[in-house]
């Protein structure tokens, strides 16, 4: 089947690098020549584990081709996934002005056959029926298109593998012969199989992200509960989790959620209520835990640290990921700079995106220890498995004085038996 992919994002470059990898013709269209040019190399510009190797192994095939023009790919396609950004507006609305403007490219490109256009973007409900509205309204008579919604579930990090092992396949539309055919392009996915109209699948994918984004809140809200009282934020959710209607997974406390999703689908959420007359407070709460996470985090190190000179460990929003976008760290490194902090950061992959962010203000060191030197400090803001099991006497040596503020909780175990720190963690009694 030939497909093509517009946008080459992590949906869009890793969907289309593993429908290549099942055997398909697949395209990818871009707007960026240095972009498409690297990519054309086998250089995936984004950092996810598997992709580069994926990604090489498929231009090797002459199965992944990369354009800029769409008269190269959509005359042929039977396919065309739509996988472009939606940025939050300032007012957290989803900006659709790049989905918008590839439905009218789309439309323009199409030939005499049948096509399917599926958006795979995360987008309002009602999107979809713009986006069929632009294409009917620019497309010669002779081209038959059917629009169809088809979320894609995936998480950065173990993108490749989410989206083979995928738990569902969800297909909106309310054509059968675009239900055919995205059956059949799916075919080697695993997961279940859910058919449902359009405005259905668009909903599903906000729903799925918010609720994922309100069991993270409700572990950070009791967390705050149980620095106040004494009580283990472990052992609570641990057996709250036991009771099969909830689960203790996604529900660890932390420095809150961020990258390119749940923020912005929260908010995205939360307009389109607003919009629909919906009372959206619950939806702001989430948010709200969310920040206050982040701002206790900040408070909490404030108030113990003998000195203003910290380590950051860990700068990208998740681990396996460069991504920054929302990251926990930004916050807490603007806010710390805010209160005269020195501050020194190590990451494995994400140093080169925070420091267009931060330039010249903070300290970028080559390794986790480098950052310790002479520092009272360190804050973990994310669970890089290289910080999990550190050589905390060489920390000890490094360190002035031997403050740990530990927003993943990963120490807990390990200083429990080592007197030698005062350990901050989440939703835990302190050991000082
Ligand atoms: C998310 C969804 O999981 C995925 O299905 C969707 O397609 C895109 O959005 P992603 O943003 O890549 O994926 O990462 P995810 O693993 O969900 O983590 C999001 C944020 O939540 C991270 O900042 C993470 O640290 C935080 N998180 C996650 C917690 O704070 N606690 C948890 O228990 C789980």
């Amino acid at each position: 089947m030939t497909i093509t992919f517009v946008g080459h994002g992590y949906v869009g470059l890793v969907t289309a690098c593993v429908f290549a990898d099942f055997g398909n013709d697949v395209w990818v269209i871009g707007h960026t020549d240095e972009k498409l040019k690297r990519l054309k190399s086998g250089d995936p510009i984004i950092y996810e584990p598997g992709l580069k190797e994926l990604l090489e192994k498929n231009l090797r095939a002459k199965r992944l081709h990369f354009t800029k023009n769409y008269g190269d790919a959509i005359p042929d396609s039977e396919i065309v996934f739509i996988a472009v950004g939606t940025p939050p507006k300032e007012n957290g609305e989803a900006d659709l002005s790049a989905v918008l403007a590839v439905a009218k490219e789309i439309g323009e490109n199409l030939k005499n056959h049948f096509t399917v256009v599926s958006c795979k973007s995360t987008v309002p409900v009602g999107t979809n029926l713009k986006i069929e509205k632009i294409i009917n309204g620019c497309k010669t008579p002779a081209a038959k298109v059917a629009v169809a919604s088809c979320p894609e579930f995936l998480r950065e990090g173990t993108a490749i593998h989410d989206t083979v092992n995928a738990d569902r396949v969800v297909i909106g539309s309310d054509s059968a012969e675009a239900i055919k055919l995205l059956l059949k392009t799916h075919e080697p996915i695993n997961g279940q199989r859910v058919i449902t109209n359009l405005a259905s699948a668009e909903l599903i994918k906000y729903t799925s992200n918010a609720m994922l984004a309100t069991k993270i809140s409700f572990a950070n809200l009791i967390s705050f509960y149980c620095e106040r009282t004494g009580a283990d934020v472990e052992s609570v959710l641990n057996a709250v989790g036991l009771d099969k209607r909830i689960g203790r997974i996604f529900m660890d406390p932390g420095v809150g959620y961020g990258g390119s999703c749940f923020p912005k689908d929260v908010n995205a959420l939360l307009n389109t209520g607003k919009s629909l007359g919906i009372d959206t407070a619950f939806l702001e709460a989430v948010e709200n835990v969310n920040a206050q996470s982040r701002h206790n985090f900040v408070d909490k190190i404030s108030a113990h640290i003998p000195e203003k000179n910290i380590a950051v460990w860990g700068l990208s929003f998740k681990p396996n990921t460069d991504d920054i976008r929302f990251a926990p760290s930004i916050y807490v490194i603007n806010n710390l700079l805010k209160k005269n902090f020195r501050i020194a950061v190590y990451d494995p992959v994400a140093m080169d995106n925070i420091r267009k962010i931060f330039g010249e203000k903070i300290c970028y060191c080559n390794n986790p220890y480098e950052a310790l030197t002479g520092v009272a400090g360190l804050a973990v803001l994310t669970e890089w498995n290289e910080f999990k099991e550190p050589d905390f006497a060489k920390m000890k040596k490094l360190m002035k004085n031997h403050y740990i503020f530990d927003g993943r909780n990963i120490y807990f175990n390990n200083i429990k038996d080592n007197n030698n720190f005062a350990y901050f963690p989440i939703g835990k009694k302190p050991i000082i």
